[in-house]
């Protein structure tokens, strides 16, 4: 597009709450503005609540969640790390930072989510964790690939940063791992800008992760009257956010049902204007398992070739409608070339046949009109 063209339906416009700019004044005016305060608190409680895990820790994206799981896990170089070829690069490098070689696998034709087939012809002496990835929000076959990490002695990583509110057969997605990650940029169902959450399935991390989430030190265990003084204890860094970043974030917790029940009513609504097209143009829509509940997260077309996609994009992108494109392969891009192994058609072929859809909570009726219609009026 280019900076002559308007824009009138973006592809996304954050979520927004009433109490947000309360919450974010009252912690802006408290006199305790760092990390850890009351509403970070408050966020921590809802999403252990709400998932049913040991602890959870918000932090300052979701790629930063992933260091601290890198971290969490003890990767070393040498370690090898399987992840979708078909996701966002912080799935990966978070665990070459710390010099895991990236195993990357296939997805499967339906989901787009990690093709579990692949996994045992992936795993090797070397594997030390799986790491998968919930395509919007919608569960990878979590029995199989739990039973594979069980049977091989494999650390299993939910990268759940589509995939809050979702369940995969009456189970919450990010409670299959060891550790699962959430994140609350922008795009996401509930967000503060730039946010995220690691999640502890399993209570022996918990310290560990407080530390690493503490620059290393014990100082949350300080702030508790565990120990007299803080000090350097372990490895770690800054992961944690302003007080005032999780207090815009709890605004949005508690609005969690009404921002839902709106982006359902979107979702259902595409699916509903667009199956009779999609069906006569040889389009699919997304797949959702019936063991699996989705979180409405986003949106997509896929399209029968990479030039049909491609003119539909540009034709709505004309019409001033944001449509856009999603991952391109990690094992296609130079960094996914130089630290990791493996090439895979078909997520090439998702990448470059799929079309995602302006989606946010407060898409008006006007503006999903204006799109079903113009999607609808093209010929492929
Ligand atoms: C699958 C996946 N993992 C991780 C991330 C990184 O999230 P964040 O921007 O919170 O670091 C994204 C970003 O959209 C993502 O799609």
């Amino acid at each position: 597009m280019t900076t002559a063209q308007r824009v009138t339906i973006p592809f996304n416009r954050p979520s927004t709450a009433k109490s947000s700019v309360p919450y974010v004044t009252q912690a802006l005016l408290s006199g305790r503005t760092s990390g850890d305060g009351p509403y970070t608190k408050r966020c921590g409680t809802y999403l252990t609540t709400r998932l049913g895990a040991p602890a959870a820790l918000l932090t300052t994206s979701c790629t930063d969640a992933l260091e601290m799981a890198a971290l969490l896990t003890r990767i070393q170089p040498g370690d090898e790390v399987i992840v979708p070829s078909f996701t966002f690069s912080s799935t990966a490098a978070a665990f070459a930072l710390f010099g895991a070689t990236i195993v990357f696998a296939d997805v499967r034709g339906d989901t787009l989510n990690i093709n579990e087939n692949d996994l045992p012809n992936l795993i090797t002496q070397k594997t030390k964790a799986v790491v998968v990835v919930h395509y919007a929000g919608v569960g990878c076959e979590m029995d199989t690939i739990t039973a594979l990490c069980q049977d091989a002695g494999i650390a299993l990583v939910e990268d759940n940063a589509h995939g809050l509110f979702g369940r995969y057969r009456g189970r919450n997605l990010g409670s299959f791992g060891v550790l699962s990650t959430l994140s609350f940029h922008e795009t996401k169902n509930l967000s503060c800008g730039e946010g995220g959450a690691l999640i502890i399935n399993d209570p022996s991390l918990v310290d560990r992760a407080e530390i690493i989430r503490e620059k290393g030190t014990n100082r949350s265990q300080f702030w508790r009257g565990q120990v007299d003084k803080y000090t350097w204890v372990d490895h770690g860094s800054s992961f944690l956010p302003a007080d005032y970043v999780a207090a815009a974030l709890l605004a949005q917790f508690e609005e969690a049902e009404v921002i839902q029940a709106k982006r359902k009513a979107l979702w259902d609504r595409y699916r509903r204007d667009l199956t009779g097209w999609a069906t006569a143009q040889n389009v699919k829509l997304p797949y959702v398992p019936p063991d699996c509940e989705q979180p409405y997260h986003m949106f997509y077309l896929r399209f029968p070739s990479a030039s049909t996609m491609e003119a539909a994009r540009q034709y709505l992108v004309s019409m001033g409608i944001l449509a856009v494109t999603h991952y391109v392969p990690l094992h296609s891009s130079p960094q996914g070339k130089r630290v990791g192994r493996g090439a895979w058609p078909l997520a090439e072929e998702v990448s470059a046949t799929l079309l995602r859809l302006p989606f946010y909570t407060d898409m008006s009726d006007e503006e999903a009109d204006t799109v079903v219609a113009e999607v609808t009026s093209l010929t492929l």
